[in-house]
């Protein structure tokens, strides 16, 4: 069973007493263990032994005024281990400038002036302690509602496995591809995972499309293409609950639209269409191209690469396809793995 610790720092041995003293006249604090250090050192030891043990230090409480090393620095240094962890100060108010420099890098949940008020020592303790367990829970959310995405998206690769050998690569393909335009093109590192993990979902509509259409050996007849384009109708039917993120839903539903229109099916252009489906219409066009496909064979990469480039500014956004294409002659650009 893991349990939670809360880490009080300071030189003086008598206010360490009595502040664990002070905190444990308050029944919240009854399963939490408090645990005392007199130096940075012997808090960061600790630090380690407690989290190697599988408990967590939801809060720390370190005295600024210390020998070797002070509490800010410590409370920093502990930050790059323990990012999740609420510090809190204890401060004269001569020492704002240490204040100052751990709340601008975002590693102090609160600081108390010393002589402390009891009970708003007690306040900003308790409080400290929910927060954390806030946090964990979206966490833990998050992380479910990541496998869960996945378990969708490797069932759809599984369905499709029936229809098309190679789709299962394709929509693996499409997810790197699409990573790397929105890395390359400055997007943060939550929208590069989002759309890794979304990009793949963007033809799930597919499975309501008969297969004697997906399979035809042959170009499409008009009234079969007309059924065709219902793929991304049928998708955004599909995934349309307001649990799934908007990403996803933007993503199925318009990466057949066209940066000067044109496209389907709502006939969008320019910055009306979402970016994440700008990109993953990039990855999408230029990965069946390359590709084999039962009506036509994989077109080499250099011949891909000049029909995708001379569609810059008409199918595609011209700012994300040269993030694309400035990535073709590097040894990480996923196309050619
Ligand atoms: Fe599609």
């Amino acid at each position: 069973m893991a349990f939670e610790h809360l880490l009080c720092v300071d030189d003086e041995n008598i206010v360490l007493q009595s502040l664990k003293h002070e905190i444990k006249t308050d029944p919240f604090f009854k399963n939490i263990i408090i645990d005392v250090a007199e130096t940075a050192e012997d808090a960061i030891d600790l630090a380690r032994e407690i989290s190697e043990a599988g408990d967590t230090i939801p809060v720390i409480i370190s005295d600024q005024r210390m020998p070797v090393m002070s509490g800010s620095e410590l409370l920093g240094q502990l930050h790059a281990s323990y990012p999740d962890t609420k510090k809190i100060l204890l401060t004269g108010y001569s020492d704002l400038s240490a204040v100052t420099e751990l709340v601008n890098r975002d590693a102090l949940y609160r600081y108390l002036a010393k002589p402390w008020d009891s009970k708003d020592l007690l306040l900003s303790l308790r409080e400290a302690f929910r927060t954390f367990r806030q946090h964990r829970q979206i966490g833990e959310l998050n992380t479910k509602i990541e496998s869960m995405t996945l378990a969708m998206v490797s069932a759809l690769e599984s369905t499709n496995f029936f229809f098309d050998e190679d789709t299962g690569n394709h929509i693996r393909r499409i997810s790197s591809i699409s990573g790397f335009i929105a890395r390359t093109a400055g997007f943060n590192e939550t929208f590069v995972k989002m759309i890794k993990l979304y990009a793949p979902l963007h033809d799930i509509g597919k499975v309501g499309i008969s297969k004697e259409i997906l399979l035809k050996p042959a170009r499409l007849d008009p009234k079969e293409f007309e059924q065709v384009k219902e793929h991304v109708r049928i998708g955004h039917r599909i995934i349309d609950d307001e649990s799934i993120d908007p990403m996803a839903k933007n993503i199925v539903l318009y990466h057949h639209e066209k940066w000067n229109g044109g496209g389907y099916l709502e006939d969008l252009s320019g910055d009306r269409i979402p970016v994440e489906a700008r990109i993953v219409s990039i990855a999408d066009v230029y990965d069946a191209l390359t590709s084999p496909r039962v009506y036509k064979p994989a077109i080499g990469r250099e011949e891909s690469i000049e029909i995708i480039r001379e569609e810059r500014g008409k199918s595609f956004d011209p700012e994300l396809l040269d993030a694309f294409l400035s990535g073709m002659d590097k040894p990480n650009w996923p196309c050619d793995e």
